[in-house]
């Protein structure tokens, strides 16, 4: 997630952007950048600064600006649209260079405004999406000579997620700010108006604030601050007074990062299938292979190291299923000392998060040296591993902070499910009208996680002390229930340090079952799908033996309380989509253990978020 703050009142305002900014910087820095009003004679001009990398490299570029400016817009960038890069940093600007935008969220139809506003004769700088804001302002601006007026029309023709603060040289000290699925937040302070992306960067300024909601706008100047709905309505939004501390407030409210992704979750899975879905069609831009080399393909490996492992073991079910193509999924650190069969029709899919895991790097090299083709799946733009493979699909997880992955496995599991559904459309295994149902239900599960979220907390509490004593647990399941299992007990482990351990139901009778003693937890994947049945009778096995049985199950059977201790129930979904939707209990549940046995969640010990040694 980018990070927008503004300023315009009575201070300076480079001073009050880069202290924002750096509040704003651990959601992600690839870039930064202000655009600060400067009065001259002859009328007001703009300067943009942009810096690649982090917020202090620009505030050394700022310390030799003068510190007149009162007004002024800053962003700091965490890539989507267009590689990490100056030109690509925000601020953008117009065609003449007199209005000026930040903008967080997603245009989705840039591509075709992009080329509509060219054919008028604009002239675009980058690679992004949020340019074409700034040109259709512009435009907007040229009839209206109002900029919350033009920002307002230029909303009208965006189809996507926008939090944005417009400036305009024509109209100083005001700033034009809008929303739609991106926060924003405006608040007074005692020498001026402030707006923001969170709350984070304005709170030693202002605690009142006004928490815009979708489809409101807001016109700032030094003395006030003027609110409208779409229509150009004057409107009265409701004032939250904040009463966080800062680290309550970088962590926007949420007792630990960890929750607070967990709690993203529905937004990765709408942002992650932005785009995606054009004129009926899978859209995958990225995508770098033609559909003659796609279909060509016959065999594929996903080679990934620990989370991003898992979300393979989910990608290999629907591969199978799906393009019926062998699919089948390595650790990265063993792939490349293995001597895989590699041939000019093999697809390599390379899992990672922060696109930089030493291993999987290693193992996309290896492989492209012995001819396979390779797509990467990362959450970070011009990441080593987007660069080095032949396509990518860009997870939007955003920035992750706590180290144990949550929101960016179901980001990774929405993007494979989109690749599988990819290569059975080209392989003519399923038809386009399958492949739009099931991208269709893909996109619900937005709303099925946000009901185990509303919904199923007080129940993975008590799952939770039951286990907080184990000296061991195990998770269970068949089919994608055995592969959810697997994120299930490593989440365990990688927070609350009990060790858990995962195993397909159907053989636990070889062996794992004489661990079973009374009160054992043994924590099960067990949603309606074709193997529940199996899974059910394992599971009396396992109640026999005195087992503590914890049941992710569907919401509606009752039938399995028969056997359980305690039930965490999900919505009702199509089993291919069962992993998006019943991980999010087992991430809950994890983190309560490792709450109640006094871990840190967000970093455990012996643990890096990203690890660049082999
Ligand atoms: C580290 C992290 C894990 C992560 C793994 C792979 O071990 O602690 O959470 O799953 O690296 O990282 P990647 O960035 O390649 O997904």
């Amino acid at each position: 997630m980018c990070g927008i703050v503004g300023y315009t009142g009575t201070k300076a305002a480079k001073d009050i952007l880069i202290s924002g900014l750096k509040r704003l910087e651990y959601r992600g820095y690839d870039s930064a950048g202000v655009a600060l009003e400067r009065a001259q004679e002859g009328g007001t001009t703009l300067d943009v600064i942009r810096r690649v990398g982090k917020v202090a490299g620009l505030e050394s570029e700022l310390a030799g600006v003068d510190a007149a400016s009162t007004c002024g817009i800053g962003h700091t960038r965490w890539a989507t649209h267009g590689r990490p890069s100056m030109v690509n940093a925000h601020p953008h600007v117009s065609c003449d260079g007199r209005i000026a935008i930040v903008h967080n969220g997603i245009i989705e139809n840039f591509a075709e405004l992009r080329t509509e506003l060219e054919g008028r004769g604009h002239r675009f700088a980058s690679e992004t999406d949020t340019e074409v804001f700034a040109h259709l302002i512009e435009e907007a601006y040229a009839q209206t000579h109002d900029l919350l007026a033009a920002l307002r029309e230029a909303c009208a023709r965006v189809v996507g997620a926008y939090g944005i603060a417009a400036v305009c040289a024509d109209e100083p000290g005001v700033i034009a700010v809008a929303r739609k699925d991106s926060p924003i937040i405006i608040g007074r302070g005692e020498h001026g108006s402030y707006v923001a992306s969170d709350i984070i960067a304005v709170i030693d300024a202002t605690r009142d604030v006004v928490v815009l909601e979708d489809g409101q706008f807001a016109r700032l100047t030094p003395a006030d601050i003027e609110y409208t709905d779409a229509q150009g309505v004057p409107i009265e939004p409701a004032v939250t007074h904040i009463d966080w501390d800062i680290d309550m407030a970088e962590k926007g409210g949420y007792p630990d990062f960890m929750l607070k992704e967990i709690y993203e979750q529905p937004r990765v899975v709408r942002d992650t299938l932005v785009g995606r879905m054009t004129a009926g069609e899978l859209d995958i831009d990225e995508l770098g292979l033609s559909m003659e080399e796609l279909n060509l393909i016959d065999r594929v490996y996903v080679i990934a190291c620990g989370t991003s492992y898992h979300a393979g073991l989910i990608a290999k079910n629907l591969i199978e299923a799906w393009a019926r193509i062998p699919c089948e999924v390595e650790a990265a650190s063993e792939f490349r000392y293995r001597n895989p069969i590699i041939t000019p029709s093999t697809l390599v899919v390379a899992v990672s998060q922060s696109g930089e895991t030493a291993d999987t790097l290693a193992a996309i090299r290896d492989a492209r040296i012995k001819g396979a083709k390779v797509f990467g799946i990362t959450n970070v733009v011009g990441s080593p591993v987007a660069r080095e493979s032949d396509g990518v699909i860009y997870t939007k997880a955003n920035k992750e902070i706590a180290v144990a992955s949550t929101k960016s496995f179901i980001g990774q599991v929405v993007s494979l499910t989109l690749l599988a559904l990819l290569l059975a459309q080209v392989k003519g295994k399923l038809t386009t009208g399958q492949v739009r149902m099931l991208f269709r239900e893909l996109g619900d599960t937005a709303e099925q996680i946000q009901w185990v979220l509303d919904t199923q907390g007080e129940h993975i509490r008590d799952a939770a002390a039951a286990c907080v004593d184990a000296h061991s647990a195990l998770f269970v399941g068949r089919g994608m229930g055995a592969a959810i299992a697997n994120e299930g007990a490593l989440k365990l482990k990688e927070i609350s340090y009990l060790h858990a351990e995962a195993y397909a139901a159907g053989e636990m009778k070889h062996g794992p079952i004489a661990l079973i003693d009374p009160g054992f937890p043994v924590i099960a994947v067990a949603t309606k799908s074709p193997v529940y049945d199996k899974t059910v009778s394992n599971l009396k096995e396992c109640e026999a033996r005195g087992a503590r049985i914890i049941v992710v199950a569907t919401e509606g059977d009752d039938d399995i309380r028969e056997i359980a201790d305690h039930v965490i129930y999900i919505p009702r979904v199509r089993d291919a989509f069962c992993a998006i939707t019943a991980t999010v209990p087992l991430q809950l549940l994890a983190r309560e253990v490792a709450l109640m046995r006094g871990c840190d969640v967000d970093q455990p010990r012996n643990l890096a978020k990203s690890v660049t040694v082999e």
